[in-house]
């Protein structure tokens, strides 16, 4: 966890600063916001901002999203009115932490925004399998193909095989291929000069030149468009890359890990990736089974989710009875191991007396797991859009579509990615589509990874 403060050391941010090391943060200091974003635009990295709240907190929020900078802020200030707290959240802070510093308060803050101490659950002999392969070519700097269903824990995996390389010191930096805009991505990689074009205020460093000795992880790399990935493609030959507008190229030493839920071989026959990429990127596949192929994953993953969330959510960490297991054990888990944080995380919320029983496991909208068949998403996707159809007669194609859209953004607790798949849109579409309802003054779900479900729309 790398902590950016922002402000003077003298007072109290000093000891809030000294609390983050004893905590095992990596932390850099800054005088101002000017500076940071300098910092920031030149580098280096931060998972955390805490800026005293004497700073222009506003202007810092305003200039990270127009840039692209994602990291979110948490303010601290001596004088904790419920006045300045709620100013600095209104400004774009997402936590505010009065001083003098609590330590047990910026302990639970970092822990909230690190997940680094995330372990990777895998008993079962098919996943083992795939991790004794890990094992044997973390160390290596070759390049690694991750693929497997959305939510089988591709990410997951790329974080174990960094932490196994000899770079685990270093920078793991990760990048959404299919969460940004085309003609953004390019330099979100590879940095731009300043004046590159409209709105590049000043010289930006990208993710290849943040990631520079340590890992970078290309996510979901299917949804590059063909352009840039010929740019990729002699990024990763060369070990150089071209910032947008730049005079000449700059060396980088990396290594990449890339993940996939499409068939990337499928992919290069219908023409939409190149195969020369798809041979460099895939020196070695890791192929992530289904859950459902796992069995011996299901019991480990849950009571590991139960305990998670228990705490996370401060009630007591109930044991998952023998009938509720038979029901976990017995389902397809279409959404992979992602389905089932989601549905341990509400099982822990919903859960009444001594154990996590059959009653608590329910379905986003509500609905019993046990019930019936065990059904998938797909399924249920399918049959919301059979039912909104028939229902439908009289409305226009457009309006049946968003409905689907957004019920199946719902159900997959506003995750883009999941909803997407599901849909069998690209994400970009997706994402594009639900601009046009916001656009139009339609509430759409906030982008969740699906941990963090409202479980008040649950009742
Ligand atoms: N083996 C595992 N052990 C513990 N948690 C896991 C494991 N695999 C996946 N998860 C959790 O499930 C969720 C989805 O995993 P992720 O790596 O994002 O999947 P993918 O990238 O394949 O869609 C994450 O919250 C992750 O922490
Ligand atoms: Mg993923």
């Amino acid at each position: 966890m790398r902590v950016l403060i922002i402000g003077s050391l003298g007072g109290q941010l000093g000891e809030a600063t000294k609390i983050a090391m004893n905590n095992g943060a990596k932390v850099a200091h800054v005088e101002n916001v000017d500076s940071a974003l300098q910092a920031l635009r030149a580098g280096q990295g931060a998972d955390l901002l805490m800026v005293d709240i004497g700073n222009d907190i506003s202007s810092l929020a305003k200039a990270l999203k127009t840039e692209r900078i994602h990291v979110p802020i948490v303010a601290c200030g001596v004088s904790a009115t419920p006045a300045s707290a709620a100013g600095a959240i209104r400004a774009g802070a997402k936590e505010y932490i009065p001083l003098p510093p609590d330590a047990e308060l910026i302990a639970a803050v970092l822990a909230a925004v690190a997940n680094d101490d995330r372990p990777m659950i895998a008993r079962d002999p098919a996943i083992r399998q795939v991790v004794s392969l890990a094992d044997q070519v973390a160390k290596s700097n070759a390049s690694i193909l991750i693929t497997g269903e959305s939510g089988s824990g591709k990410e997951v995996m790329a974080r174990y095989v960094h932490d196994k390389s000899k770079r685990a010191s270093k920078a793991f930096i990760s990048i959404n291929c299919a969460a940004i805009p085309d003609n953004l991505l390019e330099s979100e990689l590879f940095g731009h000069e300043k004046g590159a074009f409209t709105g590049a205020v000043a010289r930006r460093i990208g993710k290849f030149e943040e990631a520079d000795g340590g890992t970078l992880l290309l996510d979901e790399i299917s949804e590059m468009d063909a352009r840039l990935q010929a740019k990729l493609l002699r990024a990763i030959q060369e070990r150089e890359i071209d910032r947008v507008g730049g005079a000449r190229p700059v060396k980088v030493d990396i290594r990449i890990l890339a993940t996939s839920n499409r068939d990337l071989i499928k992919a290069v026959q219908d023409g939409s990736f190149r195969e020369d990429l798809l041979f460099r990127l895939n020196v070695v596949n890791l192929k992530l089974p289904p859950l459902r192929d796992r069995p011996g994953d299901i019991a480990a993953l849950a009571d590991y989710f139960a305990a998670r969330y228990a705490a996370a959510n401060g009630v007591a960490n109930r044991p998952i009875s023998d009938t509720a297991r038979h029901v976990l054990l017995n389902r397809q888990w279409p959404g992979n191991v992602r389905e089932l944080e989601n549905a341990m995380h509400r099982a822990v919320l919903l859960a009444e007396g001594d154990e996590i029983g059959p009653d608590a496991l329910r379905a986003p909208d509500g609905s019993k797991l046990g019930d019936a068949a065990p059904r998938g998403v797909v399924e249920s996707a399918t049959e919301a859009a059979q039912v909104s159809a028939q229902s439908a007669v009289g409305s226009t194609v457009a309006q049946v579509e968003q409905d689907l859209i957004l019920d199946t953004l719902n159900h997959c607790l506003g995750n883009r990615t999941h909803a997407a798949n599901i849909l069998g849109i690209s994400i970009r579409t997706l994402r594009n589509k639900l601009k046009l309802y916001a656009d139009h003054g339609v509430s759409v779900p906030v982008p969740g990874n699906g941990g963090h479900a409202d479980i008040g729309a649950l009742a």
